[in-house]
């Protein structure tokens, strides 16, 4: 099966999977810890997994799946997927969530996809071929200098403090969504025009850094290198103010 008809599958599939997340989305069944109080699991992240793996296991049999929520079935064909990315936005009703899932071969995404169930925005990408929100091309900002800018991260104890303080002088405002692949998406989008991750996992970003190069983005790690789906640190970018916010990054870690 090509690419193409992969990615429409992934579209479908993760459209379904987020219709189904609307109906707890801020009052799910079942609220649990995972590794610690800061790291929520719900019922949903659980459903919205099981609808997505058994949907790719019935029409891509031969296929591996790395799955956040204890699906670790790693192949050279695979797909990686986050049921939810942002759980604690879901469980207390904040709207920023998305649902990401990627196909990747010999662990370079070949096609990547991030639904937005709330705001209904489907983002999505083949490798080679562009990027697209619900079938409208898309494409990173233009702003050049970070005084224009408008940044995203994450909340990583030892390390968000110390990059807001540094940035707090250079940019417009730096915000923080609770959803990497949602912030990644939004980026390509030009909405906003950088994100910093300090610790992610592979279903975190494996949608989000094609997504991002395809819109003519630039990803590479906190200290400048390039990044594969297991390398942990991410700045995605507009590409324009790259150099210039990993100087910024360089200063404080
Ligand atoms: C988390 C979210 C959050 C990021 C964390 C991720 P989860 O994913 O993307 O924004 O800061 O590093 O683990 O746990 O909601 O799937
Ligand atoms: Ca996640
Ligand atoms: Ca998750």
């Amino acid at each position: 099966m090509s690419l193409m008809e992969r990615v429409d599958f992934a579209i479908k599939i993760s459209r379904k999977a987020g219709k189904i997340l609307l109906s707890e989305w801020g009052n799910p069944a079942n609220i649990s810890e995972k590794s610690s109080f800061q790291d929520l699991l719900t019922n949903m992240d659980k459903k919205s997994q099981s609808i997505i793996v058994e949907a790719i296991r019935e029409k891509f049999p031969e296929d591996g799946v790395l799955a956040e929520e204890g699906i670790d079935e790693r192949k050279s064909k695979m797909w990686v997927i986050d049921p939810i990315d942002g759980t604690v936005n879901y469980a207390f009703g904040l709207p920023s969530f998305s649902v990401s899932i990627a196909y990747v071969e010999d662990d370079q995404p070949k096609l990547g996809v991030i639904h937005l169930p709330v705001i209904d925005e489907t983002y999505y990408a083949v490798h080679g071929s562009g990027a697209y929100m619900d079938g409208v091309r898309i494409k990173v900002s233009s702003r050049d200098e970070l005084r224009k800018t408008v940044g995203l991260m994450g909340f990583f104890r030892g390390f968000t403090g110390k990059f807001i303080s540094e940035m707090e002088d250079k940019v417009i405002r730096i915000r923080m969504l609770g959803s990497i692949a949602a912030g990644a998406a939004y980026i390509a989008a030009g909405r906003a025009d950088f994100y910093v991750a300090k610790r992610a996992n592979p279903w975190d970003v494996a949608a989000a850094v094609l997504i991002l190069k395809e819109a003519g983005g630039r990803v590479t790690d906190i200290e400048g290198k390039e990044v594969g789906i297991y390398s942990k640190s991410y700045v995605f970018s507009n590409g324009k103010i790259h150099g210039e916010l990993l100087k910024h990054i360089k200063d404080i870690i």
